[in-house]
């Protein structure tokens, strides 16, 4: 199980961690990776200047809301192959 969990703590939902997390509920979803992929929240994880901040199993990523498609291709399609 992979599991990746999003910053929703004031500075990263200010930079936009809602979008991240729907934009990752929808590349789940659109890859049928349900059962293979826990997303979850989580608050402040004291890198508020990089957020959007995100952690795939225990690697931090900073994520661009706008790039969601990107990082998922690079960051988490890896893993479940
Ligand atoms: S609010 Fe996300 S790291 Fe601080």
């Amino acid at each position: 199980m992979i599991k990746i969990k999003v910053c929703i703590g004031s500075a990263c939902h200010v930079k936009g961690s809602r979008r991240v997390v729907e934009g990752l509920q929808f590349q789940i979803a659109e890859n049928g990776l349900k059962d293979k992929i826990n997303l979850g929240g989580v608050f402040c994880m004291g890198k508020c200047q990089e957020g959007v901040c995100v952690t795939v199993n225990d690697k931090f990523c900073s994520v661009d809301p706008d790039k969601v498609e990107d990082f998922f291709k690079d960051e988490v399609l890896p893993l479940t192959k």
